[in-house]
């Protein structure tokens, strides 16, 4: 059964939504699925633009013969190897061998080293033009976005940039297929920021590249691999993306992240919330490390400014799940944040040091003024430490604003 969708004159939507996989990557949750988008163009030619996840085969299939109404398919364009986009590749050339394959050559290496073949194929790089009769196609690299071997394609006729994973976004479709057609900042903009920073966050630097080249070119409209298609205010999101790949913090804001086995480490860090809102900053949000998955902690830490951890003593050092979030902002190259240190421990508290030792290995790091130690559970005299972590927080807080 076909569900298709018209993106512009000449060109659909044949991708599909899942909702049956419960980790993307077989790491990262989503909840309210994803989309695999792929795109089949009818001009003179017939050309289709990446394929869609093994799992969503089937539907796929359905619309790609629907909308080829009986033609053959021409050209296959991979922008992206990624098995997510491209593991359908081999089942469309069953149905469709007379198809000519178009990609990078390092696309064409990886295809060959997940077993795939491709008789016909036309290997493309930089700059390289294509013709499928009106419309005319231009090729642009973007390495580490996020694979080495990926390209996006600017239909030149139209303005439409197939972009790969840039511009992408967990969430399914459900039906909506513009960004125009939904309450962004409502309903989209936490789980893009989610897929940007933990997919493609280390990669900064490359998606600040592609930024620069397609701020030389003439896109009128985003159509990437995950997510919805941009045909209006693109300078929204080409703004979001220009400050997750930058480390720049949307926001002047604070998330507490805290590591307790018995609740009072929890404690202290629901009153550093509190002695913050109540010195007049209000953009705070308290996180439990071992209840929010990492995915979501690392996409809030590219949202605001200021990071309080605050960590029990575990095996005279950092709690478990407080050290992978640390190791995964390292993995991710966050940088130009300002942190608040807070540790808790019964006979040997020690999570500060050591936290502090991971942090000082990233980039652009600050602390506040002041840290604290609380021994088992809050005092008289350690609620005053705490006190004073946060009149430093705010402080600086300010300072950013
Ligand atoms: Fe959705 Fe890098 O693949």
């Amino acid at each position: 059964m076909h569900n298709v969708r018209k993106v512009v004159d000449d060109l659909y939507w044949v991708g599909a939504n899942d909702h049956n996989t419960h980790l993307f990557e077989n790491i990262h949750p989503i909840p309210t699925g994803v989309s695999y988008n792929s795109y089949l163009l009818l001009d003179e030619k017939t050309v289709l633009f990446d394929t869609v996840d093994w799992s969503c085969c089937h539907q796929f299939l359905d619309n790609v013969a629907y909308v080829l109404n009986g033609r053959d398919l021409d050209y296959l364009v991979i922008n992206h190897w990624e098995p997510d986009h491209a593991a359908s590749m081999g089942e469309i050339l069953l149905r469709y061998p007379n198809a000519t394959v178009i990609s990078t050559e390092k696309g064409f290496f990886f295809m060959t080293q997940f077993g795939f073949h491709a008789e016909k194929k036309i290997t493309v790089g930089n700059g390289d033009t294509f013709s499928s009769g009106k419309h005319n196609f231009a090729f642009v690299q973007i390495p580490m976005v996020h694979w080495p071997e990926p390209m996006v394609t600017l239909d030149l006729t139209n303005g439409v940039l197939f972009s790969a994973d840039a511009f992408g976004s967990f969430n399914a479709l459900d039906g909506k297929l513009f960004a125009d057609e939904v309450n962004y900042d409502r309903d989209w903009i936490d789980e893009a920021r989610r897929y940007l920073t933990n997919i493609v966050g280390k990669y900064g630097p490359f998606v600040q590249a592609v930024l620069k080249q397609a701020a030389e070119l003439p896109i009128k409209i985003l159509c990437p691999l995950h997510g919805l298609i941009w045909r209006e205010d693109l300078g929204y999101i080409i703004d979001k993306y220009d400050k997750w790949s930058s480390y720049t913090p949307e926001e002047t804001g604070l998330i507490i992240c805290y590591a307790s086995m018995y609740g009072n480490t929890a404690a202290a860090a629901q009153l550093l919330a509190s002695e913050v809102v109540k010195r007049g900053q209000t953009n705070v949000r308290v996180y439990d490390v071992s209840h929010t998955h990492v995915s979501y902690l690392i996409s809030e830490a590219f949202r605001v400014s200021h990071i309080a951890l605050v960590s029990c003593t575990y095996n005279l050092g950092i709690y478990p799940r407080m050290k992978d979030f640390i190791a995964d902002m390292q993995a991710l190259n966050l940088q130009n944040r300002t942190f608040a240190l807070m540790e808790n421990g019964t006979w040997a508290p020690s999570a500060n040091d050591k936290m502090r030792a991971m942090i000082d290995e990233m980039r652009e790091m600050y602390y506040v003024d002041s840290d604290a130690t609380i021994v088992s559970s809050v005092n008289d005299t350690t609620r005053k430490d705490v006190e004073a972590v946060a009149e430093a927080i705010v402080e600086s807080m300010k300072k950013r604003q």
